[in-house]
């Protein structure tokens, strides 16, 4: 049970977000698919709105007034979230689209040109797609491999083969995610980049599901690249970061070209930007950035990288009595027991298959996401074809797991015989 308070923070946060007070399907919404996309506080929607009601302009472009305001936004988050995660410059913050962009623009400018035929780039097993072919792609032009680490059975990372597979292989990048989308598993990635670093290789931390539930210190984790999704973190969508290590930024190629990320172009030769703008071409995603501002002032409120505070403690909260109930349902089966988890559960039920287990539970006004959750390689190692997976976020109440596991028991009475 929630404590008194515990309840009444919980309150106070939902009523910051709106779409909670609508009902799906004729019924209160319970909205358990986070790690898809969190939902936005009013603050994040409003600074949005007020960006294109009272700031709009391009940034870097003119000397007027409402342009000025705008590359002011541009820059004072770009520095904010830079503090917020520790990074050792704000120059080393790349905006980009998300993860999904960081990775590629990684794979195109560091790997591509640095890779030699032989060359390894190690991932997990439970990486999702968007940090395994990138890395395909660059090491088949340069005559590399991909190569993956194990996993356990209880869906962690095995030490012991990365540590192998480091001797083993001319290892030149180790790529994983911090925290697992689909089996919630925190990865230690601290100890990642010691053993990876040890052995002469980088690392890139993909930290897509990350922002919204655990510490991000980049000065004291030392990886060289480090992914950030917006949209997973209660801002905005179509907007992330790529944190780099600046001596490796400063070398690598700019990923895409055009305005903004040059100095001189002329005929004869063009020459680009410093850092970070070598990498910005374009016009950016200006309005997302402010609502961005809203949703890091919302991290910082809720104590995110703080693991004992209220926040954090209710959402392990939701974890634990999430779990305890599924276990209770017959036939329903975990896929991921590690035991430091971020509030993500993903389940098979023997009696029915997750879209129409998700399609019951959609009846029921809870959103869950079902099928591979863009990671098949992990799909194929845990021996099951899909799952349904329940993923929390700040704003969801003990009421909502109490949804969830009705759903998942009137799921069983129908699809059970
Ligand atoms: N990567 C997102 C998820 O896990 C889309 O659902």
């Amino acid at each position: 049970m929630a404590t008194t308070s515990q309840q009444a923070l919980v309150n106070q946060i939902r009523a910051e977000f709106p779409i909670l007070g609508r009902s799906v399907r004729g019924k209160r919404l319970a909205y358990l698919d986070n790690a898809a996309t969190t939902q936005k506080p009013q603050s994040v929607i409003d600074a949005t709105a007020k960006f294109y009601s009272d700031q709009n302009a391009n940034i870097h472009r003119a000397v007027h007034e409402l342009s000025e305001i705008s590359t002011q936004i541009y820059d004072t988050v770009r520095a904010e979230f830079a503090r917020f995660v520790c990074a050792p410059d704000a120059d080393s913050v790349i905006y980009t689209k998300g993860c999904t962009e960081s990775i590629n623009l990684v794979a195109s400018s560091w790997a591509e040109p640095n890779l030699e035929p032989g060359d390894v780039i190690l991932v997990s097993h439970m990486e999702h797609h968007a940090n395994i072919v990138p890395w395909q792609v660059a090491a088949e032009r340069k005559g590399a491999t991909v190569v993956p680490i194990a996993i356990t059975d209880s869906g962690e990372i095995d030490l012991e083969d990365l540590q192998s597979k480091l001797k083993e292989h001319r290892v030149r990048l180790v790529a994983v995610k911090h925290v697992c989308n689909t089996l919630g598993t925190v990865n230690p990635v601290r100890q990642i980049v010691e053993m990876a670093h040890s052995s002469g290789a980088l690392v890139l931390v993909d930290g897509a599901q990350a922002l919204a539930h655990e510490e991000i210190d980049l000065t004291e984790l030392d990886a060289d690249f480090y992914t950030f999704s917006s949209h997973k973190a209660y801002g905005p969508t179509g907007l992330g970061f790529l944190y780099g290590r600046k001596s490796l930024l400063k070398q690598m190629r700019p990923y895409q070209v055009g305005g903004d990320n040059i100095k001189i172009v002329s005929f004869e030769k063009t020459s680009f930007a410093d850092l970070p703008n070598k990498f910005e071409p374009g016009t950016p995603n200006i309005a997302g950035i402010a609502g961005f501002a809203a949703a890091l002032e919302f991290l910082q409120r809720i104590e995110v990288s703080n693991s004992n505070s209220a926040a954090r403690v209710h959402e392990q909260k939701l974890l634990e009595l999430a779990t305890a109930g599924l276990l209770e349902i017959p036939g329903v089966r975990i896929i991921g027991s590690a035991p430091n988890k971020a509030p993500v559960i993903s389940f098979v039920c023997e009696w029915g298959h997750p879209h129409d287990v998700g399609t019951i539970l959609d009846q029921h006004g809870v959103a869950v996401r079902t099928g591979h959750h863009c990671c098949m390689p992990l799909m194929k190692r845990m021996a099951v074809p899909a799952t349904t997976r329940a993923s929390f976020a700040v704003y969801n109440d003990e009421e909502d797991v109490e949804q969830l596991l009705v759903a998942v028991r009137s799921a069983r009475n129908l699809l059970w015989n």
